[in-house]
C-alpha cells in the first residue's frame, strides 16, 4: 500500500545541501513527504539548478524587489498557497520572517539552526561555540515562531568539538548531521498534521 506523501515547499537563499538531502529522502516511497516547491530569494541561489535537475518546481522572489517585509512575505505567502504545500522547510533562508507570515504556516513550517538552542540563536554559532570553548555543538530542527530561532525543538544532533576544531571544521561537522537531522524531522512532523 502506498502512502500518502504531506507536499514541501522549500525555501533556500543559496547553497541548498539540506533541501537536496530532503529532496533525496523524498525519493523513497515509504518517506511520507514530497517537495513540489522550492523558493529563492536569490536567483543565483545555486540549491536552485538541483532542484530543477529533479523535476521541481522553482521559485525565485527577490526581496529587493518589494517596498518592505510585509509586502515580500505576501508574495511568497501567496506563491506557497498556490502550490498546495502543507509543510514549509526554511533551508539556509537568510531573510527574517514577519509574524503575519509565520502565523500563516504555524506548526507546519520549520527551520534548521546550526548550534544546540536555545544556545547561539542567530549568527556565527560555529564561531560563538569555540569562542565560549563548548565540548559539545550540534543542530536544531524546530518549529518557527515569530521570535527568531525560538519555536519547539523537533530534534537536535550533537557533535563533540575537538581541540583541533577551527570555524570551519565545526562547520563542517555539524553540516554532515544537519542532513540526516532535517530528514528525520520532517518525517517526524509530515506523520503528524
Ligand atoms: C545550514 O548550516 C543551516 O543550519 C543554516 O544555514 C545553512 C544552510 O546550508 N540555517 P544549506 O544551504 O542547506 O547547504
Amino acid at each position: 500500500m502506498s502512502i500518502s506523501k504531506k507536499k514541501v515547499a522549500i525555501l533556500i537563499s543559496g547553497r541548498g545541501s539540506n533541501m537536496r538531502a530532503i529532496i533525496e529522502a523524498c525519493k523513497a516511497p515509504e518517506y511520507p513527504a514530497e517537495v513540489i516547491l522550492v523558493l529563492s530569494n536569490k536567483a543565483d541561489a545555486p540549491g536552485l539548478e538541483f532542484a530543477k535537475e529533479q523535476g521541481i518546481e522553482t521559485a525565485v522572489i527577490n526581496h529587493k524587489d518589494f517596498a518592505g517585509r510585509d509586502e515580500f512575505d505576501e508574495e511568497v505567502a501567496k506563491r506557497i498557497q498556490q502550490s498546495g504545500a502543507e509543510i514549509v522547510c526554511l533551508a539556509g533562508f537568510m531573510r527574517i520572517l514577519t509574524e503575519g507570515f509565520v502565523k500563516q504556516f504555524e506548526g507546519r513550517m520549520m527551520n534548521i539552526h546550526p548550534s544546540l538552542l536555545p544556545k547561539y540563536k542567530g549568527l556565527d554559532t560555529h564561531k560563538r561555540a569555540l569562542q565560549a570553548g563548548d565540548s559539545e555543538h550540534g543542530c536544531t530542527v524546530h518549529y518557527v515562531t515569530p521570535e527568531l530561532d525560538s519555536g519547539t525543538t523537533i530534534l537536535q544532533e550533537v557533535v563533540k568539538v575537538d581541540a583541533y576544531d577551527t570555524e570551519d571544521s565545526l562547520a563542517a561537522k555539524v553540516l554532515a548531521k544537519e542532513h540526516g537531522a532535517y530528514v528525520r524531522a520532517l518525517a517526524i512532523v509530515a506523520s503528524k498534521i
